[in-house]
């Protein structure tokens, strides 16, 4: 009996292996996300799908750099922790720009630096780097500006601007911003459902979130609506290559379109509309 037990864990388990193997083939480096996309990926993929995205090893940052570098990745990474003086939310810049800044599809900060200054259709001008982390700021961190020459800002860009430099023989990297969906009739109570199933578990049956990492979705501690995530367009984009955040891309463009908008029916902070020109 004991035998029988070993063989159907074993059998059990290589089909668990199996079936991660065969999803990391089907989906793709934006199914399995970024960490899992680099060694599913780099076994499975053709080099042209990989994300062999690199940055410069910190061990060849001056010291100067390194401590703006070091202390910009805890403020993206770490918000909640090193943020507090200046957002309200308990969101991580790095939990909607996954895996530090570099996740495909998530709006990633690879190639960020050299597109400012750009036209933004929201402000209805042109807006440089410092306006455009003002803006997730004072919008997706329900936060306050910072002064263009805190210690927070220089150290925001200079993270940034490492993660963006690109190196000579590096490919081209996919998935830059957000992927948008095919527009679909969202239908908010099918993502009641989906919510209660699907996410609750992580993110709490009232959207609260739960101890680090899990971020709220809406309520008190969430981005305010005019983020950029307020938009059930941007969020369904997000959600379908990132979340379910253990089973990344298993879910259908409705489906991501009907969860973005039971979550966009839910309250949450209102913008301050002294920060109206970011
Ligand atoms: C609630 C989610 C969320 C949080 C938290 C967040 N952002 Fe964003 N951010 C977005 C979205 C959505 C966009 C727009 C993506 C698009 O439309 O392509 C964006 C865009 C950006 C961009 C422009 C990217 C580009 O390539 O043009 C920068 C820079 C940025 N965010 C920095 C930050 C920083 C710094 C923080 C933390 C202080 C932060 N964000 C927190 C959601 C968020
Ligand atoms: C296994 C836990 C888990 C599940 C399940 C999960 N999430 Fe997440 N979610 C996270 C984590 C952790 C983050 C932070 C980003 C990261 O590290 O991937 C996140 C970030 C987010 C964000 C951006 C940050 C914010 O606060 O707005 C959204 C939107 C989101 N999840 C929506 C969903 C939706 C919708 C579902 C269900 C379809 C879902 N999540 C299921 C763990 C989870």
């Amino acid at each position: 009996m004991k035998r029988w037990l070993t063989v159907a864990v074993a059998v059990f388990t290589l089909a668990l292996y199996a079936g991660v193997i065969v999803l990391g083939v089907r989906l793709g480096p934006q199914g399995m996300g970024w960490v899992g996309g680099a060694w599913l990926g780099s076994m499975f993929e053709p080099a042209s799908l990989q994300h062999p995205w690199h940055v410069t090893p910190m061990s060849r940052l001056s010291p100067a750099k390194l401590h703006q570098v070091q202390y910009g990745w805890e403020l993206f990474n770490e918000t909640p922790v090193y943020g507090t003086q200046y957002t309200k939310a308990r969101i991580a810049c790095g939990n909607c720009h996954v895996a530090g800044g570099i996740a495909p599809y998530s709006a990633p900060m690879v190639g960020t630096a050299q597109a400012y200054p750009k036209f933004s259709p929201r402000a209805g001008r042109k807006i440089t780097l410092d306006d455009r982390i003002e803006e997730c700021m004072t919008r997706s961190e329900n936060g306050s500006p910072l002064a263009s020459d805190s210690a927070e800002m220089v150290a925001l860009k200079a993270y940034i601007n490492w993660l963006s430099e690109p190196h000579k023989d590096q490919a081209k990297f996919i998935g830059r911003g957000l992927e948008p969906l095919p527009v679909l009739t969202p239908d908010p109570q099918h993502g009641a459902a989906i919510y209660a199933a699907q996410c609750a578990g992580c993110h709490g049956a009232n959207g609260e979130g739960a101890r680090r990492p899990y971020p709220p979705l809406w309520g008190p501690e969430s981005f305010n609506d005019g983020a950029g995530m307020n938009s059930i367009d941007k969020m369904s984009a997000f959600v379908q290559y990132n979340m379910p955040q253990n089973r990344k891309g298993t879910l259908s463009a409705q489906e991501a379109t009907d969860v973005a908008a039971f979550i966009h029916a839910q309250p949450r902070p209102k913008f301050n509309h002294a920060y109206d020109k970011y």
